[in-house]
């Protein structure tokens, strides 16, 4: 996995500073922040995104917008999130070419199969108003269905004409992989898991490494559970940063893909100024010693 700095060489995955109106920054939008991390069929994605679960559709449009202004260039959605609108339209207001910014969108559960995730992936782009996304995600494998393998065929389907630049999957434990490569031809790109300090995922973190496949952390803050913590504050305090900033260093410095979530711009921007400290050794050991193993979310077996 390489990581690429937006100072280097200008193009898709190191965009130049836009050139557009902005609303900040003597009138030009914020330049691209985040190191990009190289995906196993050769796109790169952006390792800070914004999620987007639980905003309002008219919110997501103000947030997408100033997230970007504010030099975020990686999105995170999903048909369940009915935000999907809204976030297209905030990339348009942006005003930041559509080539110079990676979106995500998934496949919900009860759109499992063949020709229903065709179908689905059509409504998303239609509210999305795009021709293609970056990356295409299963939200989960719902074993119980027992179609994410008819599922994943559609997705390298979308692949193979165009329409999802990158595929992957989400909330899949390593068995549900392995039936990927026995029974289909292509690998997800990416796993997006919940991962936060409670929960660490290094096992499955260490299979998605043996294939070349990134992992994504969603409630990368625990929902912000895991926030108030004294160990978290302490860091934060040596560091001049907030404990929220601490664990998206975390994050970063373990190669995880990451996407948190806010409603309120200062706390989006906030959680972009994780590029200019890094944790040492004793910092990353105390985060290790907060692991309890508790999720957030289903276990994704039972989901
Ligand atoms: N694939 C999946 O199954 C799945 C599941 C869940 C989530 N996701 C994705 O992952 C993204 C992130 O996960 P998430 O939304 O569940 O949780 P999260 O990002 O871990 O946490 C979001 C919560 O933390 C608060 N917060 C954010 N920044 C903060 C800061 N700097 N200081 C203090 N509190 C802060 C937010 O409050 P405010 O909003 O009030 O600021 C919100 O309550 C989602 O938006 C979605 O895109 C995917």
């Amino acid at each position: 996995m390489t990581a690429m700095w937006a100072s280097g060489c200008p193009g898709r995955d190191n965009p130049v500073e836009p050139t557009v109106p902005g609303r900040q920054n003597g009138g030009m939008t914020s330049p691209a922040f985040s190191p990009t991390l190289q995906m196993r069929d050769g796109h790169t994605i952006p390792q800070l995104g914004l999620g987007v679960y639980k905003v309002e559709d008219d919110l997501a449009t103000s947030l997408v917008d100033g997230a970007i202004d504010a030099g975020y260039r990686h999105i995170d959605t999903a048909s369940l999130y009915a935000n999907e609108r809204g976030v297209g339209n905030g990339v348009r207001s942006s005003g930041v070419p559509r080539e110079e910014l990676f979106i995500t969108t998934k496949v919900w559960d009860d759109d499992h199969g063949y020709d229903e995730t065709l179908r689905a992936f059509d409504t998303s782009l239609e509210l999305l108003q795009m021709d293609y996304v970056d990356l295409y995600l299963i939200h989960w494998p719902v074993p119980k269905q027992d179609k994410f393998v008819d599922t994943w065929r559609a997705l390298e389907a979308l692949q193979t004409d165009g329409r999802a630049r990158s595929i992957g999957v989400s909330n899949f434990k390593p068995h549900h992989i392995e039936r990927l490569r026995k029974e289909s031809d292509v690998l997800p790109v990416l796993n997006q898991v919940e991962l936060h300090p409670w929960l660490p995922q290094v096992e499955t973190r260490q299979y998605n490494d043996s294939l070349g496949i990134l992992t994504e952390a969603w409630s990368p803050l625990a929902r912000g559970r895991v926030l108030d913590n004294d160990i978290l504050q302490g860091i934060a305090d040596k560091h001049l940063k907030t404990p929220a900033q601490v664990v998206l260093r975390w994050h970063i410095q373990t190669g995880t893909v990451v996407i948190p979530k806010s409603n309120s711009l200062d706390r989006i921007r906030e959680n972009a100024q994780v590029f200019d400290f890094v944790l040492d050794v004793a910092d990353l050991a105390a985060i290790a010693s907060l692991e309890t193993g508790e999720r957030t979310g289903m276990d994704p077996d039972l989901h």
